[in-house]
């Protein structure tokens, strides 16, 4: 396993009691949508415009995140479709005591650019 992100810092945000369980454990969902949000942030700037996620693949989470703790998104492009756009995507923890940072999850997201009307429209290469 990688003990560095790859891709680009896209999203650091702080994890909140509002987004635990009781026993104080994040909600994995939660997780996955700053994922959502800073794959959305890398492909509207990589397409120029619009995008909507259309699949991600799978996902399992190999270490928790605490309240306190700030997730970090990295996201790198790694594929161009017709009108899709495939972007790796990383969630990385950070303590509050600590600069370490720990690998939490990862998936390969797809986001397709979308028109004016909301039809499919191709991303330049
Ligand atoms: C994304 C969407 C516009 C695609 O519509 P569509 O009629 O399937 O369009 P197309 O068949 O032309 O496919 C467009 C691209 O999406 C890809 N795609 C479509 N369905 C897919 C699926 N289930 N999984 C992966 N890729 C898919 C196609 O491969 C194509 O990529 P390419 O042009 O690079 O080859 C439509 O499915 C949609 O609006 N989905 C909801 C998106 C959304 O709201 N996301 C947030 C959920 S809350």
């Amino acid at each position: 396993m990688s003990d560095q992100p790859h891709g680009n810092l896209t999203i650091r945000t702080l994890a909140m009691p509002a987004d635990s369980n009781p026993s104080g454990d994040i909600f994995g969902g939660w997780v996955l949508s700053q994922m959502d949000i800073a794959g959305g942030i890398c492909s509207r700037d990589r397409v120029g415009g619009r995008t909507v996620t259309v699949s991600l693949d799978r996902m399992s989470f190999i270490q928790p995140v605490k309240i306190g703790d700030v997730l970090c998104v990295y996201t790198e492009v790694v594929g161009i479709g017709n009108t899709s756009i495939e972007i790796h995507v990383e969630a990385w923890a950070q303590g509050d005591r600590s600069h370490t940072k720990i690998k939490v999850t990862e998936a390969k997201f797809k986001f397709v650019a979308l028109d004016d009307s909301g039809r499919p429209t191709p991303v330049s290469k």
